[in-house]
C-alpha cells in the first residue's frame, strides 16, 4: 500500500459548493514528476484562496489541493540538479493550480521549478515571503530597469495591508524608496511605519472619482495590487515618465483609464506575473530578497498557522481582512 501524507483537500459538494478538508491522501495521489519534496512550509496567497473555493480561471479539476508556494527538502529526485536532503523552495508555475500545492506534507514537481534555497534564507523565511515578496520584488526589478530610483520621488502601495502590499512597503524601504501606502486599514498607523511606510492613506485618497483623466502628480510610481478605479487613480497621478507596477486585481479586473498618462506624462505600466517569470530573472530577484533587500520586518508582517486553521484563513483572506502574511506550518 502507498503510503500517505497529510493534505487540505479542496472539493464539490452535489450542491455545487466547495469546501475544505483534511484528510489522508496515498502517495500515488501526487502526479508522477522528477522531484519529491517533504514540504515544511507553505503560505496564504490570496490565488489559493480563489483556488480553494472553485475558482476554474485558477484550478479546474477537483479534489484539489492549493498552495502556490512551498520550502522543504528533497525526498527523491530523478535528476542529477536535486539529491535527497537538499532545501529548495518553489513558487508559481503551476504548483497550486493544476499540480497539487504545497498545502500537502509531500508535493512532486518538475526539477526546473525548484530553486535551491538562497544562501541567507531560512525555510522559514523563504515563506514569509513566498509569492508575496517575490512579486514586490519583481515588480521593483522592472521599475528599476525601467529608470525608477529613491531620488525620483515616493512610491504609492496600494492594498498595503494585504501580504503582497506589506512586503512591497518593506522591500521599497529597505531598497532606500520613500513609501506612500493606501490601505483600507489606514488607522493601524503603527504596522504601516513599522514597516518603513512614510505616508499612509485611506484607500478613498486613492480612488479618484472627478472624471479628470489626468491629476496632479503625487507618488513618481506605484506597486498596484488591487487593479480597477485605484490602479487608474494610481496612473493619473503618477509623475512624468513614473513606473506603475500592475500585480494584482483584488478589487477589480478591469481598468477605467484614457490613453492621457501614457502619452502626455509617459507613464509605464508594467505587468507582473510572478508565475511564469524566467528561471534567470526569478533566481535574481531572490538573490536580492534573500541578502540587500531582505526586510529586517518579516516577523512584524508574517505569522504561523496550522493546516486545520487554513479554512478559516482562506475565507478571511477573500473578505480582504487579513493582515500581512500567514506562513503555514506543514511539516511535523
Ligand atoms: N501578479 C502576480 O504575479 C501576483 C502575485 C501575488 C499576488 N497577486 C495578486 O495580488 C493581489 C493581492 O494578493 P495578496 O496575496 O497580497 O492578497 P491579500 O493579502 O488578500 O491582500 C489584498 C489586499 O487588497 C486590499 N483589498 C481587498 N479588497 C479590496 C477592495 N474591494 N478594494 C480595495 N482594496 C481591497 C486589502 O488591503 P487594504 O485593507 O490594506 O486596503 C487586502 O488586504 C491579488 O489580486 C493577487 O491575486 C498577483
Amino acid at each position: 500500500m502507498s503510503a500517505m501524507y497529510k493534505a487540505l483537500v479542496a472539493e464539490e459538494n452535489e450542491q455545487g459548493q466547495f469546501f475544505c478538508t483534511i484528510k489522508m491522501l496515498p502517495l500515488s495521489a501526487l502526479a508522477e514528476n522528477e522531484v519529491e519534496i517533504k514540504v515544511s512550509y507553505s503560505s496564504l496567497n490570496y490565488k489559493d484562496a480563489l483556488s480553494a473555493s472553485g475558482n476554474r480561471g485558477i484550478t479546474r479539476r477537483y479534489p484539489h489541493t492549493p498552495g502556490i508556494d512551498a520550502s522543504g527538502v528533497v525526498v527523491s529526485s530523478s535528476v542529477a540538479g536535486f539529491k535527497a536532503g537538499d532545501e529548495v523552495m518553489v513558487s508559481g508555475y503551476d504548483l497550486g493550480m493544476n499540480t497539487f500545492g504545497g498545502f500537502g506534507q509531500r508535493i512532486r514537481v518538475p526539477a526546473e521549478w525548484i530553486i535551491p534555497l538562497p544562501k541567507g534564507l531560512s525555510c522559514i523565511e523563504s515563506m514569509m515571503l513566498g509569492t508575496a515578496g517575490f512579486t514586490a520584488g519583481l515588480a521593483l526589478t522592472m521599475m528599476k530597469k525601467n529608470g525608477q530610483s529613491p531620488e525620483k520621488g515616493p512610491i504609492l502601495v496600494t492594498g498595503a495591508g494585504g501580504g503582497l502590499g506589506s512586503l512591497a512597503i518593506a522591500i521599497l524601504a529597505k531598497a532606500g524608496y520613500t513609501v506612500i501606502a493606501a490601505s483600507g486599514k489606514h488607522k493601524d498607523r503603527d504596522y504601516f511605519t513599522a514597516l518603513g511606510a512614510s505616508g499612509i492613506i485611506s484607500r478613498d485618497q486613492v480612488d479618484d472619482v472627478s472624471g479628470k483623466m489626468l491629476l496632479r502628480p503625487r507618488w513618481a510610481g506605484a506597486i498596484d495590487t488591487v487593479g480597477g478605479n485605484i490602479l487608474a487613480t494610481a496612473a493619473r497621478a503618477c509623475q512624468r515618465h513614473g513606473n506603475v507596477a500592475v500585480c494584482g486585481n483584488a478589487s477589480s479586473h478591469e481598468l477605467p483609464l484614457t490613453v492621457f498618462p501614457f502619452i502626455l506624462n509617459g507613464i509605464n505600466l508594467l505587468g507582473i506575473d510572478s508565475a511564469t517569470c524566467p528561471m534567470l530573472l526569478r533566481r535574481q530577484v531572490w538573490e536580492k530578497l534573500s541578502d540587500e533587500w531582505k526586510p529586517a520586518t518579516l516577523d512584524k508582517i508574517a505569522d504561523m498557522i496550522t493546516l486545520e486553521e487554513l479554512p478559516m484563513n482562506i475565507s478571511k483572506i477573500l473578505k480582504g481582512e487579513i493582515k500581512g502574511r500567514k506562513v503555514v506550518k506543514i511539516g511535523d
